[in-house]
């Protein structure tokens, strides 16, 4: 088989789309040499294992992977290679998908409605020892299957405050409040099995106070409950850099963690966890759109709200987006000034439009890619095969994310 030789593709007028490259130095000699119709991810593995590096030095416990917030395999790869080595999972799937990944690691079932058959899979199949509840028919449900299993950690999901700037409020749908967590925190204790506290400040947290909060009431239900926690899991929501994000820095949200915790005393045994998913995968990855069509400050591209864009509409996310153009082959630099378009993704649904998404170069058209930036969480989780769209082709690149937001 011939091989892939960058320099053949350069003068070919469409390159072959066969001779993949392994990995590309950015998302522009992406475009350049697949010159591609369909959406694509470009994954940056050393920013994955770079944030994993980081948030595992400086927080004070371990640190589970929300697998939730992106599964792509080659993710969890770099940040288990960045030492993430233990995962908070959400179903029997996202269970066997780590496991299947990795000889050694280890899954935590953080779901408060499991079926039983799954708890009972997790315990037998997967060995999983820690599972949460937010009720107590849950946690009766969950006692049955594991068999009161004394090895099994039983963590409480409490609700929290709603916390200003969150794009989503975790504790709508999960959770019990103080009352009713303490006689549930007891019971597990009764049963014979562990019992932990968990919460979720909500995703995109922009005040490390929220943690202080809620770390504060779960040591409240600890001694409500009169039991010695072998678990105190402070939950994801820490936030992500988008353009216009005013968030504190990383340190503050550990600082805030680990002040709290110093302040409940814990047993000496209890393990102290966390379950980021945005934070430590949103600038490792970019994505490739293409425009279809112009029609006046509207583009319509190749993505949209069914697939990689929904935080877009739901949350009002605005990623870091810049055009990327080939003239005769090669990458052109854009020189018109910026305009505010509106995009369109390619589902035939009038939900799938973005206002006032992106400030590009006033002449973009068809045919231009966009690279939209920063796109690592909830991008690829969330696309769905309507209308027959969902965007399925990874490479990996070589870059750094933009800076300077
Ligand atoms: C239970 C749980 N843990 C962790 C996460 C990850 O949250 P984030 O991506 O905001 O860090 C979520 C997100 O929905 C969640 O529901």
């Amino acid at each position: 088989m011939t091989q892939f030789n960058p320099s053949q593709a350069v003068t070919a007028a469409v390159p072959d789309p066969r001779r993949r490259a392994r990995s590309y130095p950015d998302a522009g000699e992406v475009a350049r040499l697949l010159q591609p119709s369909y959406p694509v991810y470009c994954l940056r593995p050393h920013v994955f294992e770079r944030a994993a590096r980081g948030f595992v030095a400086g927080f004070p416990g371990t640190t589970l992977y929300a697998v939730k917030c992106n599964p792509h395999p080659a993710v969890l790869r770099a940040l288990h290679a960045g030492g993430v080595h233990a995962f908070d999972t959400a179903s029997l799937s996202e269970i066997a998908r780590v496991a299947e990944t990795f000889d050694a690691a280890e899954c935590f079932f953080m779901h408060p409605v499991k079926p039983r058959p799954a708890i009972a899979s997790a315990h037998r199949v997967y060995g999983v020892q820690h599972y949460v509840v937010d009720h107590m028919a849950e946690l009766h449900k969950l006692a049955q299957q594991l068999r009161d299993d004394p090895q099994v950690t039983v963590m409480v999901r409490l609700k929290t405050a709603e916390s200003a700037g969150a794009f989503y409020h975790l504790s709508a749908k999960f959770g019990a409040d103080a009352e009713e967590a303490a006689p549930i925190l007891a019971e597990v204790a009764r049963l014979g099995m562990k019992p932990g506290l968990a919460f979720h400040v909500g995703s995109q947290c922009l005040e490390p106070a929220a943690f202080t909060q809620a770390i504060a009431q779960a040591g409240q239900v600890a001694a409500q409950a009169g039991v010695e926690l072998a678990a105190l899991d402070v939950g994801g929501g820490f936030p992500a850099i988008y353009l216009g994000t005013q968030a504190p820095d990383l340190n503050a949200y550990m600082t805030a963690i680990r002040d709290a915790i110093a302040r409940l005393s814990l047993p000496a045994g209890c393990r102290v966890l966390c379950e980021p998913g945005r934070a430590l995968v949103a600038d490792g990855q970019s994505l490739l759109v293409q425009v279809q069509l112009r029609k006046g400050n509207q583009l319509y591209i190749n993505d949209g709200v069914y697939g990689s864009l929904s935080e877009m509409t739901a949350a009002d996310v605005r990623y870091p987006a810049r055009l990327i153009r080939l003239e005769g082959g090669r990458i052109a630099t854009p020189t018109a000034p910026e305009e505010t378009f509106d995009a369109h993704g390619p589902t035939c649904d009038s939900l799938d439009m973005i206002p006032k998404a992106f400030r590009l170069p006033g002449d973009v058209r068809e045919g231009d890619w966009i690279e939209i930036d920063r796109v690592g969480a909830y991008s690829n989780a969330l696309g769905t095969d309507f209308n027959g769209f969902r965007p399925d082709t990874f490479v990996e690149v070589r870059n750094e994310p933009p800076g300077g937001l």
